[in-house]
């Protein structure tokens, strides 16, 4: 049985899920949150699916541990390699997975063109295939990102090379877009300058505060809503004070 009172806890390779994070603080300011990333074994994007399907079991293990009452998996890549593992292993807990915002793309522009920026693995794996079947009628284009996780990780976001790394990825793509999708936690720190190459007739989506309102939704119905003061706790498992300075600074972003 779980209380009101434990924590949410949220997962992503790194600093990533923070960007899901802060949707859920604005959600729910007044629940409390167990944060980890996986900052050591990152990036997972470029992994095989088995890889992240272990790393992403021992981080979720070491949440478990510390009592929480649901886990939002804020990592597009964990989910597709690994969230029926997950909720096989915990059918106790609530869970809910982040994946890229297709149908949000889709109420927009049912018959538009539509980008989506990801990881190798969420770009390949079946999740996204069996997503694309509901929207048939979508013009869609995956766009992978090599290299830009990497960056956001080293807290070089807002950088030159990034700039030039994101120009090369989308410059192909400007004004060509009716929407693009963000299917990566990471990116929404990036999101002015894809927005700046793209052009203002690209709507940039993620995932980030539908994961926030489902959370809200599974943790009404189970009557576990906490009320009073919330409060944060990041953990990361990449020893270095660096890392968690990262983590906050991006959560106040
Ligand atoms: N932030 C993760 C996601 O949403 C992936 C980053 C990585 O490659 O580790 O997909």
């Amino acid at each position: 049985m779980h209380s009101k009172e434990e924590s949410i806890g949220v997962f992503d390779s790194g600093v990533g899920g923070i960007s899901v994070l802060r949707e859920l603080l604005k959600c729910m300011p007044q629940e409390k949150y167990l944060y980890f990333g996986d900052s050591a074994n990152a990036p997972y994007g470029n992994k095989t699916t088995q890889q992240v399907r272990q790393l992403t079991m021992e981080a979720v293990q070491h949440l478990m541990a510390q009592g929480i009452k649901a886990l939002v998996v804020a990592c597009n890549t964990a989910t597709a390699a690994a969230i029926k593992e997950l909720r096989e292993t915990y059918p106790n807990t609530i869970i809910v997975g982040i994946e890229p915002a297709l149908k949000v793309a889709s109420d927009h522009f049912p018959t538009g063109r539509v980008g989506i920026m990801a990881t190798e693995v969420t770009l390949r794996e079946e999740k996204l295939a069996h997503q694309l079947e509901r929207f048939p009628r979508l013009q869609t284009q995956r766009i992978p990102a090599p290299g830009l996780v990497e960056l956001i990780e080293r807290g070089k976001g807002d950088s030159a090379e990034t700039q030039v790394l994101l120009e090369t990825i989308l410059a192909p793509y400007a004004g060509k877009l009716d929407a693009l999708v963000l299917g990566c936690t990471h990116y929404p720190f990036v999101k002015e300058t894809i927005g700046s190459i793209l052009g203002e007739s690209t709507l940039l989506l993620d995932g980030g505060e539908g994961t926030a309102r489902q959370t809200q939704r599974c943790l009404a119905e189970a009557g576990l809503l906490r009320e009073g003061t919330g409060s944060v706790t990041i953990q990361n498992s990449l020893n270095d004070p660096e890392i968690l300075q990262l983590s906050h600074q991006l959560l106040r972003k």
